[in-house]
C-alpha cells in the first residue's frame, strides 16, 4: 500500500500516480457501502470497456447513511488503501454518502487519483423547467457541508425538496428493487415532490438507480430523473486521459472482478439480473483499525 500525505487536490494536479505498479493496465478500484456502485459499474464498463475493474462493496457495513462520520471515514480509508494494494491505478469512491464525508481525507492519505460522486444538483437545476426538483439521498448526504455548499453554488434560483430515502439502500441491498414495500416507500417520498410542481428527481444515492422503473411506473412520465454514473463514467476517463493511465485498446475486456465484505449473494444476484453479468463474487476481509478515538471495526 503507498499513503501519501500531501495536501488535498484536484485529481488532474496530482503527481504520485506512478505507484500503481501495472502502470496504465493496473484496473481500476470502485467501492461502495453495497450495491449501489454496480450502477457506477455499469457506466464505467459502457465508457471504457478496455479497463479492468475491481469493485468493493461493502455491503457488511451497509448502509453507511445511518453511521457516523468517523466511520464512514474509516471504512472509505481501508478500502481506499486495500485498492492500492491490489494494484488499483484510481479510486472511483461510488458512494455519495462516503464522498461527502471522506473525499477530502482520501485524496490527502491515499496515492492515487480519486473520483468521487455527488448528487446531480447542477444538472438538475440547469434541466427543470418548473425551478422546482426533488433529491432523494441519504440522510448523512443531505446533512452534508459538501451537499450544503453544491446547492448554494449552482441552485440559487431552483427549489430543492430533499428526502431522506429511509430503508430504500436495504431494500435494494436484499435485491427488492419492485415490491409493494418498495413502492410504498417511493410513493412516500416522491408523491408530496409531485403534489409540490417537482419536474425533476435527482437520485442522490447510487443504490437509486436500480430503483428507476418503480419511479417511473409511481411518476408516470412526471419526473425526469439525474443519475450522474454517465457523468462519472466521463470524468474517470479525463482523469485516466490527463495522467496518461488509459488502457490500451487492444486489452481485451474483462468481466471486473466482484468484492464483497459479506458473503455476495444479493451481489451475485443483482449483478447477474440487472447488469448481465455471472461473475464470482469474493469474499474479502477489510479491517479497519481506528485512527480517531473509540473506532476500531474488523470486517
Ligand atoms: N450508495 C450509497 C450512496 O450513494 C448508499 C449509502 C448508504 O449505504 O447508505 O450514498
Amino acid at each position: 500500500m503507498t499513503l501519501s500525505h500531501d495536501a488535498p487536490s484536484p485529481e488532474s494536479e496530482r503527481s504520485t500516480v506512478s505507484t500503481a505498479p501495472g502502470g496504465n493496465r493496473a484496473p481500476i478500484g470502485i467501492f461502495d457501502s453495497g450495491l449501489g456502485g454496480l450502477s457506477v459499474l455499469r457506466a464505467i464498463s459502457a465508457q471504457l470497456p478496455h479497463e479492468a475493474l475491481v469493485y468493493v462493496a461493502d455491503s457488511l457495513h451497509a448502509p453507511y447513511g445511518l453511521r457516523d462520520n468517523a466511520f464512514i471515514s474509516e471504512r472509505t480509508l481501508a478500502i481506499g488503501a486495500w485498492l492500492v494494494s491490489q494494484g488499483a491505478k484510481a479510486l472511483v469512491v461510488a458512494c455519495n454518502t462516503a464522498t461527502a464525508e471522506s473525499i477530502a481525507l482520501a485524496r490527502e492519505r491515499l496515492a492515487i487519483p480519486i473520483i468521487g460522486v455527488e448528487p446531480g444538483i447542477k444538472p438538475a437545476a440547469s434541466q427543470s423547467k418548473s425551478r422546482i426538483a426533488g433529491v432523494l439521498a441519504t440522510q448523512v448526504t443531505l446533512r452534508s457541508e459538501r451537499f450544503r455548499s453544491l446547492i448554494e453554488r449552482h441552485a440559487a434560483d431552483c427549489r430543492f425538496i430533499c428526502q431522506p430515502g429511509h430503508g430504500l439502500v436495504e431494500a435494494v441491498e436484499r435485491c427488492e428493487i419492485d415490491t409493494l414495500e418498495v413502492r410504498a416507500l417511493l410513493a412516500r417520498y416522491i408523491d408530496p415532490m409531485l403534489a409540490a410542481g417537482a419536474d425533476t428527481l435527482v437520485l442522490g444515492c447510487t443504490h437509486y438507480p436500480f430503483l428507476d422503473a418503480a419511479i417511473r411506473e409511481l411518476a408516470g412520465g412526471r419526473l425526469a430523473l439525474v443519475d450522474t454514473s454517465a457523468a462519472i463514467a466521463k470524468q474517470l476517463e479525463r482523469v485516466l486521459e490527463a495522467q496518461g493511465l488509459r488502457a490500451p485498446p487492444d486489452r481485451q475486456p474483462a468481466a471486473p472482478r466482484l468484492c464483497s465484505t459479506d458473503e455476495g449473494r444479493h451481489m451475485r444476484q443483482l449483478a447477474s439480473t440487472l447488469l448481465g453479468l455471472d461473475a464470482p463474487v469474493e469474499k474479502v476481509s477489510i479491517t479497519t483499525h481506528g485512527t480517531s478515538p473509540g473506532c476500531s471495526y474488523v470486517a
